[in-house]
């Protein structure tokens, strides 16, 4: 049932991105195929947004790479500059330089921002897990959140306020990872920060960021339980949750994607009344062979297939992908292909060309129904 619903929309996806790419030019020109709806334009035509995360190094040093987020997105997210370790290296020391040059891009581009992210197991300083230790954790949080959330007050669109939270295989409480913060202050440290950041900045929207919930894969399954059963009872106690983020770090290389499955558990999430936002979208080839026109064939069709299941959902906000460009991206560094190629897991590539995923997204979002923009 799974292939073979799959099988039929690649079918679908070739015929549809043969279209699209046909009027999108390849060449490798310092002018790129700007004729063609950019993927904002095209997200804003169904009540949704397109946007893109951005380093601080591609900001400071790629202009190229800057002029085409500035055309493609309606929204940027920071690969770290928001993070704990870039924002406060020390205790009660806080470094707004990068973040605020994001900002001040960003608002001279029109283009919003999210903030990501609060509360996270990685991306903290050395100094915060001994400090951590040494109690008064829920202390340093909401001081943190104060000075972080209160300075872009009403500035940002969303918060990733607690990212990464469960991890079942940790066999902690209610499916929750081993975290310094689980650890400092248990489980009610996802309370604290929803609540801290309601009150330092109400307008960002409260987002829980989360990975690892793609596809049909048992242990997948089991982070998808744990994931609704920790919003279910967010809601019962009252803590201000409002979206779930879908990081969507996805493999070219898996199978096992069942849009039945995406498709519900994203109704799932949104029937509880919360809204789901694709913060994070890329794809991994590293487990394929290296001729690069199968590989963006591959990744394309995957990603359609995955946005397909999840789009139509009307509480669906938008999507982000993490970088734009394949001149950078995450994976390189943490999942390097064996034959040393980079990957080619965004939708432009390294000339900053438009690839086949950067029509799968197109695609994907023209065939979203309309809705009425909501965040
Ligand atoms: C990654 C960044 O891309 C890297 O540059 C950084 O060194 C580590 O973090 N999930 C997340 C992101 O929520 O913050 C991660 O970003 C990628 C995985």
């Amino acid at each position: 049932m799974t292939i073979r619903r799959f099988a039929r929309r690649e079918m679908l996806f070739s015929a549809m991105t043969a279209a699209t790419l046909a009027a999108c030019p390849r060449s490798a020109s310092a002018q790129p195929d700007v004729a063609v709806a950019a993927l904002n334009n095209r997200a804003r035509a169904r009540g949704l947004f397109y946007g893109a995360a951005v380093s601080n190094d591609m900001l400071v040093k790629d202009p190229g790479t800057m002029a085409r987020i500035a055309a493609e997105c309606g929204m940027v997210v920071a690969e770290s500059s928001f993070k704990w370790a870039d924002l406060h290296p020390k205790s009660g020391q806080y470094d707004f330089t990068r973040s605020d040059a994001l900002m001040d891009w960003a608002i001279s581009h029109n283009i919003r921002v999210r903030g990501h992210t609060l509360v996270w197991h990685e991306g903290n300083p050395d100094w915060l897990a001994g400090a951590l230790a040494e109690g008064g954790g829920a202390k340093l949080m909401r001081e943190h959140i104060r000075a972080v959330a209160g300075r872009y007050a009403g500035r940002l669109a969303h918060w990733d306020v607690v990212n990464e939270a469960i991890n079942p295989v940790d066999k902690q409480q209610h499916g929750l990872r081993a975290t310094p913060w689980l650890k400092a202050l248990g489980p009610s440290y996802i309370d604290i920060a929803f609540n801290a950041v309601a009150e330092a900045d109400p307008a960002a929207l409260r987002v829980l960021n989360e990975f690892g919930v793609d596809y049909a894969l048992d242990w997948q399954e089991g982070r998808r339980v744990a994931l609704l059963k920790l919003l279910g009872d967010m809601l019962k106690r009252g803590v201000p949750v409002q979206a779930v983020g879908l990081q969507a770090h996805l493999d070219a290389s898996i199978t096992q994607l069942d849009q039945t499955i995406l498709s519900r558990f994203v109704n799932d999430i949104t029937s509880m009344g919360l809204k789901v936002i694709v913060t994070e979208l890329d794809v991994r080839d590293d487990r394929l062979p290296a001729d690069i026109a199968s590989r963006d064939i591959a990744v394309a069709s995957h990603a359609r297939a995955w946005l397909d299941a999840v789009l139509p959902n009307p509480a669906v906000l938008g999507v982000l992908s993490w970088g734009i460009t394949d001149r950078r991206s995450w994976l390189n560094d943490i999942f390097p292909r064996p034959d040393g190629l980079p990957q080619r897991a965004l939708p432009l590539d390294a000339d900053l060309n438009r690839k086949r995923l950067w029509a799968a997204l197109a695609d994907s979002l023209d065939a979203a129904p309309g809705r009425v923009s909501a965040g």
